[in-house]
């Protein structure tokens, strides 16, 4: 049997989990959904649940992943051979795809915009123009299917490398720049006239905004932004080595993650605020706001071009993780090699995302559910299966495992002392975490909507 490929060094296994969970969830979902559920009091309850449920789960996945050294159905297979369940791999997997269908088109408009600023293009507009444009581009017949394809085809070379020398390696290169850029910006934007305001409006917390809806909301993004619940990080930890240690990595992970949202926010409510926009505008503010911004400012050019392309480092890394859980499937459940695990998905993902990248123009009228096909895969990947996945591998890790096969991941074969975190870590997995993502779970289905 050939050997399974691992990553090379704990820092380069720590850089692939990171960049799996930064992306455009934490450099344009949370700032939007932080703008829209009034900063501070979102901010606080985010990281709540971060800590509270995002480290059980991810540990959850990590135990699976790295106890089997197996993709995700493999794994279940292995830890409860004869039952069905690892039918749920299937969910994670179908998951995985669908997300990674409209995330392209997403990373799509990231490579035009990138494009455009590389061009010049970006500069010299009015608001309205912007706007305009934006609207033009995401409902033009072919060109966001144009960038999708580009898009994808860049994720395959990445993904067709392989562990080592595609996904480690551009990780450990990707990150550290992407910190880089963060921080330049950061600066940059600090010294803003009226960047105090951005400063207050995220980290002030106003108790009276707190919600049942933003206490969901900021539930959901914990979800979407650390790549849980839909095999990803388990996927990843399968590729660690066994000494490893797991605990750490999944705080490690989980730190890094919320810094980069938080130094997310920390580069754009400054901007927003000093030029007097909304915070709440929404998921367009990356894409209609900030080019405008940018060009007001001194160098714009350089910013603009800088700041798309550490959208699309924090996106590339995103996308090949995802990428890897039916890749690792295809590849030990049906026995592909790795370039046609990597064919296979590519071109699922080829059909989907050109489907989804027509959502708003010429596909913008095919609904199902009332949703187009960009929404609805994307409505029912994080609202529905990924909390559904996310209480079954803490429930999965918190009652069904073998006790000892459970020791032995936390101490790495008792190689390690057991932690002083252990015991909260244990309630929170059986009990805390699967209470909490079934309200967020049954939030998804608008079960709640009559209460908020
Ligand atoms: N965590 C990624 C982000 O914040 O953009 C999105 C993501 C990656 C979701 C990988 C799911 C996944 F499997």
């Amino acid at each position: 049997m050939s050997e399974r490929a691992q990553f090379v060094t704990r820092l380069g296994a720590i850089a692939a989990t990171v960049g799996s969970a930064v992306g455009l969830g934490n450099i344009w979902r949370f700032p939007y959904e932080a703008g829209v559920n009034g900063g501070g009091a979102f901010l606080l309850i985010y990281i709540g649940c971060v800590f509270l449920v995002g480290i059980p789960v991810i540990v959850s996945e990590f135990v699976i992943g790295r106890g089997t050294h197996k993709n995700v159905a493999g794994a279940l297979k292995q830890l409860a051979p004869g039952t069905k369940w690892h039918w749920v791999s299937y969910m994670g997997i179908a998951a995985s795809l669908m997300i990674l269908s409209f995330y392209s088109v997403v990373c799509g408009w990231i490579v035009e915009y990138l494009f455009q600023a590389i061009t010049g293009n970006l500069s010299g507009h009015s608001a309205g123009e912007y706007s305009a444009m934006f609207g033009g581009f995401v409902s033009h017949p072919w060109r966001p299917v144009l960038w999708t394809v580009l898009f994808l085809c860049i994720n395959f070379w990445v993904l067709r490398r392989g562990i080592k020398r595609g996904i480690e390696k551009v990780s450990n290169f990707m990150m550290p720049i992407l910190f880089l850029i963060l921080l330049v910006f950061i600066v940059y934007a600090l010294t803003l006239p009226g960047a105090a305001d951005g400063l207050k409006f995220l980290f002030l917390p106003d108790f009276s905004q707190i919600s049942p809806k933003v206490a969901i909301g900021a539930m959901g993004q914990a979800f979407f932004s650390l790549s849980i619940g839909l095999s990803c990080i388990l996927t990843y930890a399968s590729y660690f080595k066994d000494s490893d240690p797991l605990m750490r990595n999944a705080t490690v992970v989980a730190v890094l993650d919320t810094l980069v949202a938080l130094l997310s926010g920390i580069m754009i409510f400054p901007v927003v605020f000093s030029f007097g926009m909304q915070p709440e505008a929404g998921p367009k503010l990356v894409f209609e706001i900030l080019p405008n911004i940018f060009q007001q400012l001194p160098g714009g050019y350089f910013w603009s071009v800088l700041f798309f392309l550490l959208l699309f480092f924090a996106s590339i890394t995103s996308t090949i993780s995802m990428s890897e859980i039916s890749i690792s499937f295809f590849m030990e459940e049906h026995k592909m090699s790795r370039k046609k695990a990597t064919s296979v998905n590519t071109g699922i993902a080829l059909v989907f995302g050109s489907l989804c990248a027509l959502s708003f123009g010429v596909l913008s009228d095919f609904t199902i559910f009332g949703k187009t096909l960009f929404d609805l895969f994307d409505y029912a990947s994080s609202n529905i299966m990924l909390p559904l996945g996310g209480i079954f591998f803490a429930w999965f890790v918190g009652w069904y495992v073998d006790k000892r096969f459970l020791d032995d991941q936390l101490t790495n074969f008792g190689t390690s002392t057991v932690s002083v975190w252990r015991k909260p870590l244990m309630f929170c997995i059986r009990y805390f975490a699967p209470s909490v993502i079934i309200i967020i779970f049954l939030y998804g289905l608008g079960l709640f909507d009559a209460l908020l």
